[in-house]
């Protein structure tokens, strides 16, 4: 069964909006087969990021992503990869459409309160490198 992993934001669990997103997920039948709060490592986020080394906002980003604790997730389902993805809606979101989290959520392009994998071999690589901070194990 294909698997993706989100983060919900540190904007987003601040704001207690953790309920409300993960609600979003399991009304459209995903299975949270893992969840767990933590405050990410530079060093995590360094993999995580790794695409995006050297782009302007990477600094920033990652000074964001580990201000504070964010909820890390592991959903599974059928095409679960691309149905997160139409859930959160786009990056921006001023541009998302309405009915996404990004949406209803967001507040800026980096405060977009989640991240979603964009391919299945993305999710399995983004699973390997949160596995041990998130403590999962299958
Ligand atoms: P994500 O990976 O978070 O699900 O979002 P995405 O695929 O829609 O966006 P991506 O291009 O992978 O970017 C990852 C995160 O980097 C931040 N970002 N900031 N121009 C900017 O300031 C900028 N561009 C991207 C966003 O927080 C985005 O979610
Ligand atoms: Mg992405």
């Amino acid at each position: 069964m294909e698997r993706t992993l989100v983060i919900i934001k540190p904007e987003a669990v601040i704001k207690k909006l953790a309920g409300k997103i993960i609600s979003m997920y399991e009304d459209n039948r995903l299975d949270i087969i893992h969840a767990h709060r933590c405050l990410p490592t530079r060093e995590v986020l360094g993999n995580h990021y790794q695409a995006h080394q050297g782009r302007e906002f990477y600094d920033n980003l990652l000074d964001f992503m580990s201000s504070s604790e964010v909820i890390v997730l592991v959903l599974e389902g059928e095409n679960v990869v691309s149905i997160v993805r139409e859930i959160n809606g786009s990056t921006n979101p001023l541009k998302a459409r309405p009915g996404t989290i990004r949406y209803m959520f967001g507040e800026t392009v980096q405060r977009n309160a989640v991240h979603g994998s964009e391919s299945v071999e993305a999710a399995r690589v983004e699973i390997e490198i949160w596995k041990d901070l998130i403590r999962f194990d299958s």
